[in-house]
């Protein structure tokens, strides 16, 4: 197995960066621990200890890296986070909720840590209306934001999305510069965008970066960042979010990932293979989407014998996640595994919108009986855990099967679909 820190052994980065956590941690003497965690074998696995700094209140080694990281992401302030993007879409919903804000305009496909953010702060969604094109949901459009964003006082989007997707994010900036409303960015798919012009941290007053996605951390790693105007809200309302036992390795593994150089050659071999193979076309060389429609089971299948696993198959699409740590080689044996599979037809997975029936109780049933109610609760695949069936539209006979046989879904009662009752 392959360590997470393969390119270099050092205390400093390819680019002469200091690492500072991990620096620390290969520093350590070795001690008799009569500490926290129970496992008692020391290495980078520790707790807050006189030499090791507090990420609660940062002044050694963590302040350092979360100063260094604020540099390289153009933020005014960073903070690492040992609890995954979910963890840094709570904390800046709830530091809009602080400053008085009361409803943020949102894709209606967001991740689902949009929705629960929104409830645990008491913010009202309002939807931003987007459609879908060849299976994938699409981006608002500067139009689409503006409708919504005349009804609340904040606007959030994802960028780029799972599929590798962009909103014009110069386009939504000055939308809100001229409303006087905040621009909040979900980029837990966009870590490995720093230094370009598709970073949200260009745009946004709040961003999280998922860097364990789409660069080489340990999972959970994550960061979440402000710029000059909203520090002070997002320090405090960081803190409701994380654990107070935060993980060294995980934010070591930060540290190192945003300091990682960038791999040129593999973007553009990623972006080449992608216009070779008929890849799904996305401004984003890290997400490979291949369209493999009613045959997408088979392919996983036939790829996972051969030892190759994909992020997630949504029904229609394979999705393939690269970083920088993958390989020129890792590459060639997908393509080569790729062009011996056949594709199938795209299939329709667009849902009918429904009445929700007021006073109507609310029952679970198994998908293939939930088919053409009206669904009680957003319902999706885990991952890319953006809703399939948002509450209101009525349960498709595609949408039902897929939820049936999906390995992963949120929404769903022990494999049930909730689904109002009706008269
Ligand atoms: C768009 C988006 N936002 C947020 C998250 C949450 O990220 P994490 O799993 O790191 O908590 C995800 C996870 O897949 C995501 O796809």
């Amino acid at each position: 197995m392959r360590t997470w820190y393969p390119r270099f052994r050092g205390k400093k980065t390819a680019r002469g960066e200091k690492l500072h956590i991990l620096g620390m941690l290969r520093a350590q003497r070795r001690h008799i621990s009569f500490h926290t965690p129970g496992h008692k074998r020391g290495g980078a696995d520790i707790t807050e200890l006189s030499y090791s700094d507090n990420l609660a209140s940062p002044a050694g080694v963590i302040a350092e890296a979360q100063a260094d990281l604020a540099r390289i992401t153009g933020a005014a302030q960073s903070f690492l986070l040992t609890d995954g993007s979910t963890s840094g879409v709570h904390a800046m919903l709830h530091a809009l909720a602080s400053r008085g804000i009361r409803r943020v305009a949102c894709p209606e496909r967001s991740h689902r840590s949009v929705a629960t953010g929104c409830e645990l702060a008491g913010l009202v969604r309002v939807p931003v209306f987007c459609g879908t094109a060849a299976g994938i949901p699409l981006q608002p459009t500067a139009k689409d934001a503006e409708t919504a964003l005349s009804q609340a006082d904040a606007l959030l989007v994802t960028s780029p999305d799972y599929y590798g997707n962009f909103p014009d994010l110069a386009a939504l900036r000055a939308l809100c510069d001229r409303e006087n409303k905040p621009l909040v960015i979900d980029g837990a798919h966009g870590a490995h965008l720093h230094g370009t012009p598709l970073y949200a941290g260009r745009y946004a007053d709040m961003w999280v970066d998922g860097v364990h996605k789409s660069l080489p951390a340990l999972t959970q790693g994550a960061l979440v960042s402000a710029g000059s105007g909203w520090t002070d809200a997002l320090a405090s309302s960081v803190g409701y979010f994380r654990t107070t036992s935060p993980s060294y390795p995980i934010m070591a593994s930060v540290e190192y990932a945003v300091k990682y150089p960038r791999n040129a050659a593999l973007e553009e071999a990623a972006q080449a293979l992608k216009a070779r193979i008929g890849a799904y076309p996305n401004a984003d060389w890290s997400k490979l989407l291949l369209p493999f429609g009613d045959r997408a089971d088979a392919a996983q299948a036939a790829l996972e014998r051969q030892g190759i696993y994909p992020e997630f198959n949504d029904g229609n699409y394979l999705m393939f996640y690269l970083s920088p740590a993958t390989t020129r080689g890792e590459l060639k044996t997908l393509e080569r595994a790729l062009r011996r599979l056949p594709r199938g037809t795209l299939r329709t997975l667009q849902a009918e919108r429904g009445e929700i029936p007021l006073g109507a109780r609310i029952v679970a049933l198994p998908p293939a009986e939930a088919e053409g109610r009206v669904c009680a609760a957003d319902c999706g695949l885990f991952p890319p855990c953006i809703p399939l069936i948002l509450r209101g539209e009525r349960v498709g006979a595609a949408q039902a099967a897929l939820l049936q046989r999906a390995g992963g879904t949120f929404g769903l009662q022990e494999g049930k679909i909730p689904v109002f009752e009706e008269a």
